[in-house]
């Protein structure tokens, strides 16, 4: 352990005493620890209550002034927060390098000093917790372990302590601590402004929840201070643990922890030894470096996983945006009582998952070399389900009569693409865990690889939420048994991510946010939208955005007037700035027909990358990434703005030295705008080089596309005249 200087000791006696803790530290209690890695540094110490605190600076600026830890517990002897002393501490460091299944970058670096401290309370039993913190170069981890001991066996967490306590008034993006959905727009504004009941969401015209505090917020929660420093709070490894919110005080701009409930109220039930997720603080003057962390990945486990050579990135279209957009449905009879004399179901003429229809996906798949095609509405039950709400109507195992399962698994191997199966649950994960191995084993019978899952609706246990301990529980369950069966998993409504692909690698997407979707069957999502998703949603894990529409407006059947908030060239730009190693080609195939020159680029974007360069952000404004093609020379470029034109310069200064490439220009014509011409593109090819400022002009809502390829000598010369 080493004494702190004075100066520091003083700072954080001044800022104790400020937060209001009326302390002081004296000799044994008080000396803090403090690590730092660059310009990261952490102090941890204890007050003369025996209450642990730390605090974060970046470059000497305060990023989390000093904050409680702890716990209440739901036993005889609840104070879990106070009354400790330090019993011992070691320190360590590490420096490596491993290479994801998948992902952004094909070599990451995990970079940290750690500190674990060791506590136990003064007073009988003498009951033990223990901290771990990583200090990295762009941030902080910590979590708690509780060490196996006598007198904390099985125990319930009441609450966790843990707080953030923050500098200033930050502005900040954030959505409402609902503990079912994260499917909100984001709210710009001050810590001090934070309120639930305020928050517009005049696009929303389906149910609009409310969080139950009305001052509470979701992680990842995107921050940037007045003097431009960008702070961004989230966790990492959820297991066996409910998801973190944040209470946000808006006179002291404390943030606490605030875990969602059970039925009855609890936040977590364990059994020590155990461990909480990691508490995560990323920090930067540069908000493209917040973009660039792979912090929290590295705070995840590696994975278990021996042989994943089965867990392939891929884009994939789908029988699902009509349904999305009102011209089919997924149910094959509009009622569940819909039936013939006979006692046969009546087809109501527009069911999308139809043996011919999907054929028409395949084929469409095939000859544009996209892998794969996922079919929702296949099975039985949607017509139980919509409009009933009746409980487990879904047993993923009996196809609708118009679906010839075998037929189209032959077809689908025959042209050499594989389909997709889909398992809507309708938030009844009971059922699903009951018929889990049966589902599974028939996807296997039947050639697919893959599954989307859903979680519609109320969760059923009635009272547990979509992200509470028990569902946390039963998404990783789901993750784990599908490993087994060698199967991929997208899930729809699940808890946001956490990094735990690191660990689960064929868990390779999440939907967990207010996804493309919202255009079809709501008001939309503004052009903003997508330039605060990788600053928030994304921080945790890929996102199934579902990009690539390229019919803006004019929907059929329930959603007339509804449109896509976004220019064709930035739904191009979309497969680069929002990661996913599964991308959905979102739209029909006769949209994607109508411009065979801007689908070239949906075609030929990678999902696999072996570098990342973010070259432009600001939260809400812009953003603009270079990603390079796992195993190739290749560069892709995606840029986008939010409802403003811009122009963004892009020096091109990552390519390989004095090397030649082939630029593919895919912007917003000069008229472009997302609103009133939203289809209007321009296509262009030039040379461009490391020297190369390229100039890219974005319409209001947005964006631009690239694709840069090493010139071959004939090339050079065509284009150089
Ligand atoms: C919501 C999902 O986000 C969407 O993609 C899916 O089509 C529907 N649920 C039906 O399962
Ligand atoms: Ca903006």
């Amino acid at each position: 352990m080493q004494q702190q200087p004075n100066g520091l000791i003083k700072a954080l006696v001044i800022a104790t005493i400020l937060m209001g803790f009326h302390t002081t530290i004296s000799a044994q209690q008080g000396q803090p620890f403090s690590i730092s890695m660059n310009k990261v540094s952490l102090q941890f110490l204890l007050d003369t209550s025996g209450r642990p605190l730390y605090a974060v600076q970046f470059n000497q600026q305060p990023v989390v002034l000093p904050s409680r830890l702890g716990f209440t517990l739901n036993e005889t002897d609840s104070v879990f927060d106070s009354g400790f002393h330090i019993i011992g501490s070691e320190q360590s460091a590490v420096d490596e390098n491993w290479q994801p299944v998948w992902g952004e970058q094909r070599n990451i670096r995990n970079h940290y000093r750690q500190l674990t401290v060791h506590l136990q309370q003064g007073r009988p039993p003498g009951r033990l917790l223990d901290l771990v913190f990583r200090v990295f170069e762009d941030g902080v981890g910590f979590r708690y372990e509780f060490p196996r001991q006598q007198r904390l066996n099985y125990f319930i967490v009441a609450n966790e302590s843990t707080q953030f306590n923050m500098a200033g008034d930050h502005k900040s993006f954030w959505i409402p601590g609902d503990y079912d959905t994260n499917e909100y727009l984001y709210t710009t504004s001050l810590l001090s402004e934070v309120d639930n009941r305020r928050m517009v969401d005049s696009s929303l015209d389906i149910a609009v929840r409310v969080a139950p505090d009305r001052y509470s917020v979701q992680t990842p929660l995107m921050m940037k201070t007045k003097n431009g420093l960008y702070i961004n709070i989230h966790e990492a490894a959820l297991v066996n643990y409910s998801a973190m919110q944040l209470h946000v005080n808006t006179k002291d701009f404390s943030l606490s922890a605030s875990l969602v409930p059970d039925a009855v109220g609890n936040k977590a039930y364990l059994h020590a030894p155990a461990k909480t997720p990691w508490r995560t603080i990323i920090v930067s003057d540069k908000a493209t470096e917040i973009l660039s962390s792979r912090m929290v990945l590295n705070l995840n486990d590696p994975t278990p996983l021996t042989n994943t050579s089965w867990i392939k990135p891929m884009k994939f279209v789908g029988v699902w945006w009509e349904m999305q957009t009102g011209k089919a449905t997924w149910s094959y009879s509009d009622f569940a009582d819909s039936v013939s004399a006979a006692g046969k179901p009546i087809p109501n003429g527009r069911h999308g998952a139809n043996s011919d229809n999907v054929k028409r996906y395949i084929d469409f798949a095939a000859k544009n070399g996209i892998p794969a095609v996922l079919v929702e509405g296949w099975n039985t039950g949607w017509e139980d389900w919509f409009g009933n709400w009746k409980e487990n109507v879904f047993d993923f195992v009996t196809p609708y009569p118009d679906f010839d399962m075998p037929a189209l698994t032959r077809y689908a191997s025959s042209k050499g693409v594989q389909l997709i199966m889909h398992h809507e649950t309708s938030g009844s994960a009971t059922n699903y865990e009951r018929r889990m191995d049966t589902a599974f084993r028939f996807m296997k019978k039947w050639g697919y690889h893959s599954v989307k899952t859903g979680y519609v609706g109320k969760i059923i246990p009635r009272g547990e939420h979509h992200d509470g301990q028990w569902m946390v529980d039963h998404y990783n369950r789901v993750a784990e048994k599908a490993a087994r069966y060698q199967i991929t998993i997208d899930a729809h409504e699940a808890v946001r991510p956490t990094g735990l692909h690191r660990t689960w690698p064929n868990w390779m997407a999440c939907e967990s946010g207010r996804g493309n979707e919202y255009n079809a069957f709501s008001n939309g999502s503004p052009p903003e939208h997508e330039t605060i998703l990788p600053f928030t949603r994304l921080m945790g894990g890929p996102m199934d955005y579902t990009p690539g529409i390229f019919k803006m407006k004019g929907y059929t059947g329930y959603a007339p007037k509804r449109q896509m908030h976004t220019t064709l060239a930035k739904q191009l730009a979309l497969y680069i700035t929002l990661y996913s190693p599964v991308q959905m080609v979102a739209d029909l195939p006769e949209n994607y027909e109508a411009h065979p020159d801007a689908f070239r680029f949906i075609k030929e974007v990678p999902v696999d990358w072996d570098d990342t360069k973010v070259l432009s952000a600001e939260p809400g404004d812009y953003l603009t990434i270079a990603r390079k093609e796992k195993g190739t020379d290749n560069w892709f470029i995606g840029s986008i703005t939010d409802e403003n034109k811009r122009i963004e310069i892009i020096s091109c200064s990552f390519l390989d030295k004095g090397k030649k490439y082939l630029a593919t220009l895919y912007a917003d014509a000069d008229n472009a705008d997302w609103q009133n011409n939203p289809e209007a593109y321009s296509i262009k090819e030039f040379l461009v080089d490391d020297q190369t400022k390229l100039q890219l002009t974005l319409a209001a809502g947005g964006g631009a596309a690239l694709t840069l390829r090493p010139a071959t000598d004939v090339q050079v010369k065509a284009y150089a005249r």
